[in-house]
Protein backbone atom coordinates (compact mmCIF):
# COMPACT_ATOMS: atom_id res chain seq x y z
CA UNK A 1 0.00 0.00 0.00
CA UNK A 2 1.17 3.28 -0.75
CA UNK A 3 1.27 6.39 1.78
CA UNK A 4 -2.17 7.96 1.01
CA UNK A 5 -3.60 4.58 0.54
CA UNK A 6 -2.55 3.36 4.06
CA UNK A 7 -4.40 6.80 5.39
CA UNK A 8 -7.58 6.09 3.83
CA UNK A 9 -7.28 2.62 5.04
CA UNK A 10 -6.35 3.48 8.94
CA UNK A 11 -8.97 6.41 8.57
CA UNK A 12 -11.57 3.63 8.19
CA UNK A 13 -10.43 1.52 10.93
CA UNK A 14 -11.41 1.05 14.99
CA UNK A 15 -9.44 3.90 17.40
CA UNK A 16 -7.59 0.46 18.43
CA UNK A 17 -6.53 -0.44 15.17
CA UNK A 18 -5.32 3.23 14.56
CA UNK A 19 -3.65 3.12 18.02
CA UNK A 20 -2.09 -0.30 17.23
CA UNK A 21 -0.71 0.68 14.01
CA UNK A 22 0.73 3.94 15.48
CA UNK A 23 2.36 2.14 18.11
CA UNK A 24 3.48 -0.89 15.93
CA UNK A 25 5.87 1.40 14.21
CA UNK A 26 7.43 2.88 16.98
CA UNK A 27 8.11 -0.60 18.56
CA UNK A 28 9.59 -1.49 15.25
CA UNK A 29 11.80 2.14 15.33
CA UNK A 30 13.24 1.10 19.05
CA UNK A 31 13.93 -2.79 17.90
CA UNK A 32 15.54 -1.66 14.91
CA UNK A 33 18.13 0.41 16.86
CA UNK A 34 18.61 -2.11 19.72
CA UNK A 35 19.51 -4.63 16.66
CA UNK A 36 22.45 -2.37 15.98
CA UNK A 37 24.35 -2.12 18.81
CA UNK A 38 27.44 -4.53 19.36
CA UNK A 39 25.81 -6.40 22.70
CA UNK A 40 22.75 -8.08 20.46
CA UNK A 41 25.09 -9.13 18.04
CA UNK A 42 27.20 -10.72 20.90
CA UNK A 43 24.82 -12.81 22.31
CA UNK A 44 25.28 -16.05 22.55
CA UNK A 45 23.23 -19.27 21.22
CA UNK A 46 22.24 -19.32 25.17
CA UNK A 47 21.30 -16.25 26.10
CA UNK A 48 19.03 -16.24 22.93
CA UNK A 49 16.92 -18.59 24.54
CA UNK A 50 15.00 -17.80 28.03
CA UNK A 51 16.51 -19.35 31.31
CA UNK A 52 13.06 -20.29 32.28
CA UNK A 53 11.71 -22.50 29.40
CA UNK A 54 14.75 -24.18 27.49
CA UNK A 55 13.63 -27.17 25.02
CA UNK A 56 14.55 -24.62 21.86
CA UNK A 57 17.83 -24.05 23.30
CA UNK A 58 18.52 -27.96 23.92
CA UNK A 59 17.62 -28.45 20.29
CA UNK A 60 19.62 -25.68 18.92
CA UNK A 61 23.41 -26.99 21.55
CA UNK A 62 22.25 -29.85 20.15
CA UNK A 63 21.99 -29.21 16.50
CA UNK A 64 25.15 -27.28 17.13
CA UNK A 65 26.88 -30.28 17.71
CA UNK A 66 25.77 -31.75 15.03
CA UNK A 67 27.93 -28.99 12.86
CA UNK A 68 24.32 -26.90 12.13
CA UNK A 69 23.70 -29.72 9.48
CA UNK A 70 21.08 -32.43 9.72
CA UNK A 71 23.74 -35.12 8.39
CA UNK A 72 27.40 -34.50 8.23
CA UNK A 73 28.85 -34.17 4.09
CA UNK A 74 30.80 -37.76 3.97
CA UNK A 75 27.66 -39.10 5.04
CA UNK A 76 25.58 -37.67 2.72
CA UNK A 77 28.35 -38.32 0.08
CA UNK A 78 27.90 -41.72 0.99
CA UNK A 79 24.80 -41.92 0.38
CA UNK A 80 24.96 -40.08 -3.01
CA UNK A 81 27.77 -43.03 -4.21
CA UNK A 82 24.24 -45.72 -3.16
CA UNK A 83 22.12 -43.92 -5.04
CA UNK A 84 19.93 -43.92 -0.98
CA UNK A 85 17.66 -40.69 -0.74
CA UNK A 86 17.66 -39.42 2.23
CA UNK A 87 14.74 -36.92 3.84
CA UNK A 88 15.04 -35.46 6.87
CA UNK A 89 12.13 -35.64 8.92
CA UNK A 90 12.85 -32.94 12.26
CA UNK A 91 15.97 -30.67 12.64
CA UNK A 92 18.06 -33.30 14.89
CA UNK A 93 16.30 -36.52 14.59
CA UNK A 94 14.64 -38.86 11.99
CA UNK A 95 15.33 -39.37 8.47
CA UNK A 96 13.04 -41.20 5.52
CA UNK A 97 15.78 -43.53 3.59
CA UNK A 98 14.48 -44.38 -0.05
CA UNK A 99 16.13 -46.30 -2.51
CA UNK A 100 16.51 -49.87 -1.31
CA UNK A 101 14.12 -53.28 -1.75
CA UNK A 102 14.70 -54.51 1.80
CA UNK A 103 13.53 -58.08 0.53
CA UNK A 104 17.05 -58.05 -1.21
CA UNK A 105 20.02 -58.77 0.94
CA UNK A 106 22.22 -55.28 1.60
CA UNK A 107 25.69 -55.49 0.70
CA UNK A 108 28.48 -54.13 2.90
CA UNK A 109 28.81 -50.64 1.57
CA UNK A 110 25.15 -49.91 1.85
CA UNK A 111 24.90 -51.53 5.52
CA UNK A 112 27.84 -49.39 6.68
CA UNK A 113 26.06 -45.92 5.18
CA UNK A 114 23.09 -46.75 7.02
CA UNK A 115 24.96 -47.20 10.40
CA UNK A 116 26.18 -43.94 10.04
CA UNK A 117 22.64 -42.66 9.30
CA UNK A 118 21.06 -44.30 12.16
CA UNK A 119 23.97 -42.87 14.64
CA UNK A 120 23.42 -39.40 13.34
CA UNK A 121 20.03 -39.48 12.92
CA UNK A 122 19.13 -41.52 15.48
CA UNK A 123 15.77 -43.10 14.11
CA UNK A 124 15.80 -43.92 10.42
CA UNK A 125 12.34 -45.03 8.56
CA UNK A 126 11.62 -46.72 5.24
CA UNK A 127 8.52 -46.96 3.45
CA UNK A 128 6.85 -49.54 1.61
CA UNK A 129 8.98 -52.85 2.40
CA UNK A 130 6.19 -55.19 2.11
CA UNK A 131 9.23 -57.90 3.35
CA UNK A 132 8.75 -61.26 5.35
CA UNK A 133 9.69 -62.03 9.03
CA UNK A 134 12.72 -63.72 7.76
CA UNK A 135 13.40 -61.02 5.78
CA UNK A 136 12.65 -58.23 8.91
CA UNK A 137 15.17 -60.66 10.92
CA UNK A 138 18.11 -60.29 8.60
CA UNK A 139 17.62 -56.68 8.48
CA UNK A 140 18.05 -56.09 11.98
CA UNK A 141 21.04 -58.72 12.29
CA UNK A 142 22.91 -56.44 9.89
CA UNK A 143 23.43 -54.51 12.81
CA UNK A 144 23.65 -56.82 15.84
CA UNK A 145 22.97 -60.03 17.46
CA UNK A 146 19.26 -60.29 18.77
CA UNK A 147 17.60 -60.37 21.93
CA UNK A 148 14.60 -62.47 22.15
CA UNK A 149 11.47 -61.17 24.52
CA UNK A 150 10.79 -63.53 27.63
CA UNK A 151 7.55 -61.97 28.39
CA UNK A 152 5.45 -61.51 24.78
CA UNK A 153 3.44 -64.60 22.82
CA UNK A 154 6.16 -66.93 21.72
CA UNK A 155 6.40 -66.78 17.96
CA UNK A 156 6.96 -70.46 16.65
CA UNK A 157 8.16 -69.25 13.06
CA UNK A 158 10.77 -66.73 14.29
CA UNK A 159 11.96 -66.65 18.20
CA UNK A 160 13.58 -63.15 17.69
CA UNK A 161 9.99 -61.10 16.26
CA UNK A 162 7.85 -59.85 18.52
CA UNK A 163 3.81 -59.18 17.19
CA UNK A 164 2.41 -56.21 19.33
CA UNK A 165 -1.00 -56.22 18.66
CA UNK A 166 -3.86 -54.05 19.28
CA UNK A 167 -7.30 -53.77 19.22
CA UNK A 168 -11.12 -53.61 20.96
CA UNK A 169 -10.02 -56.07 23.40
CA UNK A 170 -6.60 -54.70 24.47
CA UNK A 171 -5.90 -50.88 23.64
CA UNK A 172 -2.95 -49.21 22.98
CA UNK A 173 -0.68 -49.05 26.40
CA UNK A 174 2.64 -47.83 25.11
CA UNK A 175 1.25 -44.78 25.20
CA UNK A 176 4.38 -42.83 27.62
CA UNK A 177 7.95 -42.13 27.08
CA UNK A 178 10.25 -44.44 26.96
CA UNK A 179 13.28 -46.31 25.84
CA UNK A 180 12.84 -50.03 25.80
CA UNK A 181 14.11 -53.18 28.10
CA UNK A 182 16.03 -50.78 30.89
CA UNK A 183 14.67 -54.14 33.44
CA UNK A 184 17.96 -55.64 31.17
CA UNK A 185 21.54 -56.13 32.19
CA UNK A 186 22.49 -55.30 28.60
CA UNK A 187 19.39 -53.11 27.06
CA UNK A 188 18.70 -53.50 23.28
CA UNK A 189 20.44 -50.56 21.20
CA UNK A 190 18.31 -50.54 18.96
CA UNK A 191 14.31 -51.79 17.97
CA UNK A 192 13.41 -52.22 14.30
CA UNK A 193 9.43 -51.94 14.19
CA UNK A 194 7.47 -53.19 10.75
CA UNK A 195 3.79 -52.00 9.93
CA UNK A 196 1.63 -54.97 9.56
CA UNK A 197 -1.65 -53.71 9.89
CA UNK A 198 -2.94 -49.74 10.55
CA UNK A 199 -5.45 -48.35 12.21
CA UNK A 200 -7.88 -45.76 9.58
CA UNK A 201 -7.12 -43.17 11.94
CA UNK A 202 -4.17 -42.20 14.27
CA UNK A 203 -1.66 -44.74 15.95
CA UNK A 204 1.66 -42.49 15.32
CA UNK A 205 4.57 -43.53 16.87
CA UNK A 206 6.50 -39.94 18.02
CA UNK A 207 10.26 -39.92 18.52
CA UNK A 208 11.92 -37.39 21.39
CA UNK A 209 15.44 -36.65 21.20
CA UNK A 210 17.23 -37.78 24.13
CA UNK A 211 20.49 -35.58 23.61
CA UNK A 212 18.80 -31.95 23.04
CA UNK A 213 16.12 -33.18 25.75
CA UNK A 214 19.24 -33.79 27.68
CA UNK A 215 20.73 -30.13 27.03
CA UNK A 216 17.64 -28.68 26.98
CA UNK A 217 17.00 -29.35 31.06
CA UNK A 218 17.07 -27.14 33.89
CA UNK A 219 20.48 -26.82 34.65
CA UNK A 220 19.35 -27.22 38.39
CA UNK A 221 17.87 -31.00 37.59
CA UNK A 222 21.03 -31.76 35.33
CA UNK A 223 23.21 -30.99 37.94
CA UNK A 224 20.82 -32.65 40.54
CA UNK A 225 21.15 -36.20 38.76
CA UNK A 226 24.80 -35.92 37.19
CA UNK A 227 25.89 -38.83 39.30
CA UNK A 228 22.56 -40.60 39.60
CA UNK A 229 21.41 -43.88 39.25
CA UNK A 230 18.17 -46.22 39.75
CA UNK A 231 17.48 -49.63 40.07
CA UNK A 232 14.90 -51.03 37.02
CA UNK A 233 13.20 -54.35 36.93
CA UNK A 234 10.15 -56.03 35.24
CA UNK A 235 7.27 -56.35 37.98
CA UNK A 236 5.24 -55.00 35.62
CA UNK A 237 5.33 -58.05 33.20
CA UNK A 238 4.64 -60.37 36.05
CA UNK A 239 1.79 -58.85 36.45
CA UNK A 240 -1.45 -61.03 35.06
CA UNK A 241 -4.21 -58.81 34.13
CA UNK A 242 -6.87 -62.25 34.96
CA UNK A 243 -5.50 -63.41 37.88
CA UNK A 244 -3.73 -60.79 38.95
CA UNK A 245 -0.34 -62.30 39.03
CA UNK A 246 1.89 -65.13 37.40
CA UNK A 247 2.01 -68.49 39.55
CA UNK A 248 4.90 -68.55 42.22
CA UNK A 249 7.01 -71.24 40.76
CA UNK A 250 6.92 -69.88 37.40
CA UNK A 251 7.72 -66.03 38.53
CA UNK A 252 10.84 -67.83 40.63
CA UNK A 253 12.26 -69.35 38.24
CA UNK A 254 12.00 -66.06 35.80
CA UNK A 255 13.78 -64.56 38.78
CA UNK A 256 16.25 -66.94 38.66
CA UNK A 257 17.26 -66.92 35.01
CA UNK A 258 17.23 -62.37 34.65
CA UNK A 259 18.05 -60.61 37.57
CA UNK A 260 15.35 -58.91 39.37
CA UNK A 261 16.72 -55.22 39.79
CA UNK A 262 19.49 -53.80 37.28
CA UNK A 263 20.83 -50.35 37.74
CA UNK A 264 21.12 -47.90 35.54
CA UNK A 265 22.80 -44.05 35.51
CA UNK A 266 19.68 -41.88 34.60
CA UNK A 267 22.44 -40.37 32.18
CA UNK A 268 23.77 -42.10 30.03
CA UNK A 269 26.87 -41.51 26.97
CA UNK A 270 25.90 -43.31 23.95
CA UNK A 271 28.95 -45.83 23.70
CA UNK A 272 29.29 -44.77 19.78
CA UNK A 273 29.10 -40.60 19.55
CA UNK A 274 29.89 -39.91 23.13
CA UNK A 275 26.89 -38.05 23.45
CA UNK A 276 25.07 -37.73 26.97
CA UNK A 277 20.67 -38.65 26.98
CA UNK A 278 18.68 -38.26 29.54
CA UNK A 279 18.26 -42.15 30.18
CA UNK A 280 15.41 -44.25 31.80
CA UNK A 281 12.43 -45.81 31.33
CA UNK A 282 9.21 -44.98 34.13
CA UNK A 283 7.79 -48.70 34.22
CA UNK A 284 10.66 -50.49 35.10
CA UNK A 285 12.65 -47.63 37.09
CA UNK A 286 11.81 -48.50 40.90
CA UNK A 287 10.18 -44.73 41.68
CA UNK A 288 12.16 -44.49 45.50
CA UNK A 289 15.42 -45.99 44.29
CA UNK A 290 17.54 -43.45 43.22
CA UNK A 291 21.05 -43.27 44.42
CA UNK A 292 24.37 -41.25 44.17
CA UNK A 293 26.95 -43.46 42.21
CA UNK A 294 29.76 -41.58 43.70
CA UNK A 295 29.01 -41.19 47.25
CA UNK A 296 26.82 -44.37 47.17
CA UNK A 297 24.37 -42.62 49.42
CA UNK A 298 20.30 -42.80 48.26
CA UNK A 299 18.39 -39.99 47.34
CA UNK A 300 15.53 -40.98 49.95
CA UNK A 301 12.37 -41.83 48.89
CA UNK A 302 10.86 -38.61 48.92
CA UNK A 303 13.41 -36.92 46.82
CA UNK A 304 13.71 -39.35 44.57
CA UNK A 305 9.86 -39.94 43.79
CA UNK A 306 10.11 -36.34 43.08
CA UNK A 307 12.59 -36.03 40.61
CA UNK A 308 11.84 -39.17 39.10
CA UNK A 309 8.10 -37.00 38.17
CA UNK A 310 10.11 -34.29 37.08
CA UNK A 311 12.43 -35.92 34.85
CA UNK A 312 9.67 -38.45 32.95
CA UNK A 313 8.07 -34.83 31.86
CA UNK A 314 11.23 -33.94 30.09
CA UNK A 315 10.70 -35.79 27.21
CA UNK A 316 7.00 -34.09 26.87
CA UNK A 317 8.33 -30.60 25.16
CA UNK A 318 7.34 -30.60 21.42
CA UNK A 319 10.47 -29.14 20.05
CA UNK A 320 12.48 -32.45 20.79
CA UNK A 321 9.88 -34.61 19.11
CA UNK A 322 8.62 -36.11 15.41
CA UNK A 323 5.87 -37.75 14.79
CA UNK A 324 6.36 -40.99 12.34
CA UNK A 325 2.63 -41.35 10.38
CA UNK A 326 2.64 -45.25 9.51
CA UNK A 327 2.37 -46.90 6.40
CA UNK A 328 1.52 -50.42 5.75
CA UNK A 329 5.06 -51.40 5.03
CA UNK A 330 6.76 -48.68 7.21
CA UNK A 331 9.77 -49.43 8.86
CA UNK A 332 11.23 -47.75 11.46
CA UNK A 333 14.64 -48.48 13.19
CA UNK A 334 15.46 -46.33 16.34
CA UNK A 335 17.86 -45.93 18.66
CA UNK A 336 17.13 -46.59 22.20
CA UNK A 337 20.29 -44.75 23.31
CA UNK A 338 19.41 -41.45 21.93
CA UNK A 339 15.63 -41.35 21.72
CA UNK A 340 12.66 -42.30 23.59
CA UNK A 341 9.47 -43.20 21.68
CA UNK A 342 5.12 -42.84 22.56
CA UNK A 343 2.86 -45.02 20.75
CA UNK A 344 -0.22 -42.81 20.65
CA UNK A 345 -3.09 -44.65 21.50
CA UNK A 346 -5.83 -43.25 19.86
CA UNK A 347 -7.32 -45.53 17.17
CA UNK A 348 -9.27 -47.46 19.90
CA UNK A 349 -11.60 -49.85 19.06
CA UNK A 350 -9.32 -50.07 15.69
CA UNK A 351 -6.86 -52.66 15.78
CA UNK A 352 -2.88 -51.97 15.10
CA UNK A 353 -0.22 -54.44 14.44
CA UNK A 354 3.79 -53.98 14.20
CA UNK A 355 6.04 -56.74 14.34
CA UNK A 356 9.38 -56.10 16.46
CA UNK A 357 13.04 -56.64 16.90
CA UNK A 358 15.63 -55.94 18.80
CA UNK A 359 19.42 -55.82 18.26
CA UNK A 360 21.65 -56.71 21.49
CA UNK A 361 22.80 -53.12 23.32
CA UNK A 362 25.30 -53.24 25.67
CA UNK A 363 25.76 -51.97 29.83
CA UNK A 364 24.64 -48.31 30.29
CA UNK A 365 27.66 -46.35 31.93
CA UNK A 366 28.22 -42.24 32.04
CA UNK A 367 31.42 -40.30 31.75
CA UNK A 368 31.05 -36.66 32.69
CA UNK A 369 33.60 -35.32 30.90
CA UNK A 370 32.42 -36.65 26.98
CA UNK A 371 30.00 -33.74 27.05
CA UNK A 372 31.92 -31.18 29.31
CA UNK A 373 32.84 -28.99 26.07
CA UNK A 374 28.92 -28.38 25.38
CA UNK A 375 27.64 -27.81 28.79
CA UNK A 376 27.34 -24.39 30.38
FE1 LIG B 1 8.75 -49.39 23.12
Amino acid sequence: MKGNQIAKYVSSVSKYNQEALEISKRVHAERQLGNRTSINLERSVEEKFPRNYRPGFGVAMEYQKMGNQPISPKTQRLADSLNLGLEHAGITLGTIVSGLDLKKPLDDLVINCLKHIFLERKVIFFRNQAINQDQLVRFATYFGDLDAFPFGKGNEKNPFVLEIVHGENSPGSENGWHTDVTWMENPSLGSVAQCIELPPYGGDTLFSDSHACYLGMPERLRNEVRDVWGTNDYRLFLKNSRSGGLSEELTNDIKSKFKFGVDHPILRTHPETKKTSLYLNGSFLRSGSLYNKRTNKPLGEGKSRVIIKDLLRQHDQPEYSYRFRWEKGSIAFWDNRAVQHFAASDYYPHQRVLRRVTISGDKPYFDPDSDRAYIS
